[in-house]
């Protein structure tokens, strides 16, 4: 009944939602990762599926269920994710990059597991690519929506990442805040965007500020 009560507005946009955290391995059975539970990128491919989008979910591991009808594209490192998404972005009007990528990687993996012995042993970690930042250097025509999560200097820092990576609209969640953080069905959120316009959304479920968010994307690519 949702689906066919939600009017199409997205039909024909192909949209690429990359959501959940990258994993980096240590050795086979250790990973280095951030906190995210995928719900927020599940949630901006489910709404753009109800608007008639056509949607590839580029997910890092999660433990919930993909929406239905979208393409599902598993990924586990950064780089993993990094060629899922250059690899079909010539195919593609809108990216949404809510993943909670590692900005780092154990600079080697251990083919074996790493046995207990030192009392303390260092892991060496090396940058990863920049997967948003590259895709605001190849941009064309597409839309580019990113992520922020930030526990002080929210708005200055959201805003810094707009211009840095050549983003169209950047959400800002503080998740110091309660109600915002990572796990939990709700968030609270700023929107800037490239204009300079700034939007609050007050504290809100993740599928209804996935629906502004969607509004705000039809927007911009009318505009556009
Ligand atoms: N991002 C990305 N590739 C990375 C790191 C981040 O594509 N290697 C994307 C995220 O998916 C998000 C946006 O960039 O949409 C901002 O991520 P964030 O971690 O807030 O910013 P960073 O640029 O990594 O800066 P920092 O972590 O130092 O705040
Ligand atoms: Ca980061």
């Amino acid at each position: 009944a949702l689906a066919a009560l939600t009017p199409k507005k997205l039909a024909g946009t192909r949209i690429l939602v990359t959501a959940g955290p990258t994993q980096e391995e240590i050795d086979p059975v250790r990973f280095v990762s951030n906190h995210s539970s995928g719900k927020m990128g599940y949630a901006i491919a489910r709404q753009a599926r109800l608007r008639g989008a056509q949607v590839t979910l580029v997910t890092g591991p999660c433990a919930i269920a993909p929406p239905y009808g979208v393409e599902v594209v598993r990924v586990q490192s950064a780089a993993a994710m990094r060629e899922a998404v250059l690899a079909r972005l010539d195919q593609i009007d809108v990216v949404v990059k809510a993943a909670a990528v590692a900005d780092y990687r154990p600079k080697v993996r251990a083919g074996q597991k790493v046995k207990k012995g030192a009392e303390e042993i260092v892991i060496e970690l090396e940058k990863n690519p920049d997967i948003l930042g590259e895709l605001g250097r190849l941009k064309g025509k597409q839309v580019l929506v990113g992520f922020a999560a930030e526990t002080d200097d929210l708005v200055a820092n959201a805003k810094a990442k707009l211009t840095r990576k050549n983003l169209d609209l950047i959400v800002a969640n503080d998740v110091s805040q309660e109600g915002a953080g990572f796990n939990v069905d709700t968030n609270i959120a700023k929107l800037l965007f490239a204009d300079g316009r700034l939007e609050d959304v007050p504290l809100t479920g993740k599928q209804e500020l996935a629906g502004i968010i969607l509004d705000r994307i039809e927007q911009l690519r009318k505009a556009g």
